[in-house]
């Protein structure tokens, strides 16, 4: 747990984080005394004596075991220079981060890795439950920053803080996000599972689908809807003689999309359920699966729905997760919360 952590030196590809010198003053204050650069900071400009007491709390707060406010200098590795800072501040089991780069290294993608890295020390390292980050409403790049790292969008709070430093007003609109550990983690098995290799130039030319029992017969072939981010997938008919008892379809790559919607979705007809009619379906896929270079796929389904997690279960696949649903996924808009992630593993 984070009771018993000190404060170690983190390192990103462009950036090493460490603790605060007093060497830094004066890279520190070329950032913190200058309007322009600290616009929606709360704080600021710095007098030297202010940023001179920043530095030194930084220092003093970095010492302490446990540590419960990470306060980093950001170093370019390239050239050795103090860029900016970061800092994560401890509250119970959740913390709240923030950034601050020199404004000439804006936009190239340092707040974002720094962001990144103060995620991962909070759900990695020290095992929270619950990151928050707050902005002025019209800092568009501090929350793009947040937006990027997978933070969500809480709320809006007007003349929640004070008004920015070029503005005439005496207060100004804050916005306040948010992320959760269950998320981060889900995130990142997004992101592996879209660097999965997947092969597809054309549909296949299918090969005899069928196991003695039941065959596959191939009802659609769909292209991808790049727009809708939709993948190629192959509809088929599940038969069991001349009879078609069922339906199955295969997608044909990895999305964030498909991450809650799956590569495979089947369903059985309901007088012939209860036979291992969808596992045995699954299991026909793989022909196709592996002509694509496919080597695991997500299976998912709603989080009561017992029936489907058996066929998970009965294929051998790997129950990863209860996933909550984002907004934007197809499966939200009909009303659902939850899904189940399976990964099951053809390899
Ligand atoms: C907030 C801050 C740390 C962002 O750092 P950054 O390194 O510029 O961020 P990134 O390069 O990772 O950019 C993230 C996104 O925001 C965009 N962005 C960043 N600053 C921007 C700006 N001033 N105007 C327009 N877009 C901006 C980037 O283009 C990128 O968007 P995209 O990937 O969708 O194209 C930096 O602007 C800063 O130091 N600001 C002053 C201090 C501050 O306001 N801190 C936050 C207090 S809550």
């Amino acid at each position: 747990m984070q009771e018993e952590k000190g404060m170690n030196t983190l390192e990103t590809e462009r950036l090493i984080l460490r603790k605060f010198t007093e060497d830094d003053f004066a890279a520190v204050h070329s950032y913190a005394s200058c309007a322009e650069n600290i616009i929606y900071m709360v704080w600021g400009p710095n007098s030297e004596e202010q940023t001179r007491n920043f530095i030194n709390i930084s220092i003093a707060l970095a010492e302490k075991i446990p540590c419960k406010n990470y306060q980093y200098a950001a170093v370019s590795k390239e050239s050795n220079m103090l860029i900016g800072a970061c800092n994560l501040a401890l509250s119970g089991n959740e913390a709240e981060i923030g950034w601050i780069l020199h404004r000439d290294y804006w936009k190239r993608g340092y707040g974002t890795e720094m962001g990144k890295a103060l995620l991962d020390l909070g759900f990695r390292e020290l095992n929270l439950h619950r990151i928050t980050a707050h902005c002025d409403a019209e800092n568009y790049g501090s929350y793009r920053v947040m937006e990027k790292i997978g933070m969500r969008r809480e709320g809006l709070f007007l003349e929640g803080r004070p008004a920015h430093k070029l503005s005439d007003k005496k207060y100004g609109d804050e916005l306040s996000y948010a992320v959760l550990k269950s998320e981060w983690e889900t995130r990142m098995e997004i992101e592996y599972y879209n660097a999965l290799p997947c092969v597809f130039k054309d549909f296949f030319p299918l090969p005899d689908l069928s196991d003695g029992v039941l065959h596959l017969v191939c009802t659609a072939k769909k292209p991808a809807i790049p727009e809708k981010k939709w993948v190629p997938s192959y509809d088929f008919a599940v038969c069991k003689g001349s009879e078609k008892i069922g339906g199955i379809s295969l997608r044909i790559g990895y999305t964030d999309g498909l991450y809650y919607g799956g590569q495979i979705g089947y369903n059985i007809d309901e007088k012939h359920r209860g036979n291992g009619y969808a596992p045995r379906a699954c299991r026909l896929l793989l022909p196709v699966v592996k002509a694509h270079c496919m080597e695991k796929l997500i299976i998912t389904n709603e989080y009561k729905n017992a029936a489907s997690m058996r066929v998970c279960e009965k294929l051998g696949a790997r129950f990863m997760r209860v996933a909550r649903l984002p907004e934007w996924h197809d499966l939200y808009k009909e009303g659902k919360r939850f899904v189940n992630i399976f990964e099951w593993n053809v390899e």
